[in-house]
């Protein structure tokens, strides 16, 4: 494991001094990138191309060719040029309309359900459902949620579920006072709603998310638009392939189209 790979400490020196500095051709990046992740950056190369020279900057890694080297072999790097380059944008009761569609299902189903939020970024996303459903009386022994996402620090987050104001503004303050406790400006969820709901970093992409079990509901929104319309396709299909009824529509985000 490469140990230098910290963001950079001014007590440190520099570890790679013999190559020089190049951060020109971030197109490489952006492929593997892609062939890993499914996103891509094709019309935002500029903000790409900014956003690796400053991770390299912040890592004493001197050229986009070293760093390419250097993730093939280093898992943690990788991880973390991932968190770096993915966007984990969301709110609580985002697209709300869906979230009341899905309790009316569910309340329909009358039996234990499961439901898989690919992705959950920080969490707002599967805490909002479960909140909403209990909010409609289903009793919280009759769900569970799964929440998925390739982004590891955004996992963190959400297994930690403080959020600030601006993530909590579509609620109202009875269902904040339900289902938070307010220390400042920190809105901390009730165990009892953390409770509902398990994360797990994985890529969707992954051999391994296809085993990750089958589901009553997807949730799928928001992501599909950081990929072209062939890996859209791909995305969609490999969600297709969990749910537990093959009539069943996953819910997509309204920007997400095909
Ligand atoms: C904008 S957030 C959407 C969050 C939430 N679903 C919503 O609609 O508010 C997009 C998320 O997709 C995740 N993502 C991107 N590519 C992924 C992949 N290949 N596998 C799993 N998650 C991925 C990112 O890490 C990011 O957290």
């Amino acid at each position: 494991m490469f140990s230098f790979f910290k963001k950079r400490d001014n007590t440190q020196s520099n570890y790679v001094q013999n190559i020089a500095e190049d951060y020109t051709d971030v197109m490489p990046i952006a492929e593997y990138f892609k062939s890993e992740t499914g996103v891509t950056f094709d019309k935002q190369i500029s903000i790409l191309q900014n956003k690796v020279t400053t991770f390299c900057k912040q890592r004493n890694i001197n050229s986009f060719g070293q760093l390419l080297k250097f993730i093939k072999h280093d898992i943690e790097l990788k991880q973390a040029l991932i968190d770096a380059l993915t966007t984990n944008e969301t709110f609580f009761y985002r697209e709300f309309k869906q979230i009341q569609e899905l309790v009316r299902l569910v309340r329909d189903a009358g039996k234990h359900i499961t439901i898989l939020c690919a992705p959950s970024a920080t969490g707002e996303e599967p805490y909002g459902i479960a909140i909403a459903l209990l909010e409609a009386g289903v009793p919280s022994k009759n769900f569970h949620i799964t929440g998925i996402d390739i982004n590891y620090d955004a996992t963190n987050k959400a297994k930690n579920a403080m959020y600030k104001a601006r993530n909590v503004r579509n609620l109202t303050p009875e269902i904040i006072s339900r289902y938070f406790t307010q220390n400042d400006s920190l809105y901390t969820l009730k165990d009892s709603v953390k409770a509902q709901v398990t994360f797990k970093v994985i890529n969707l992409f992954d051999a391994s998310f296809a085993t990750i079990g089958k589901f009553d509901f997807i949730f799928s929104r928001n992501m599909l638009i950081y990929f072209d319309k062939e890996t859209k396709l791909k995305a969609k299909e490999i969600l297709e392939g969990l749910r537990k009824n093959p009539n069943q529509e996953i819910f997509f985000g309204h920007a997400d189209l095909f």
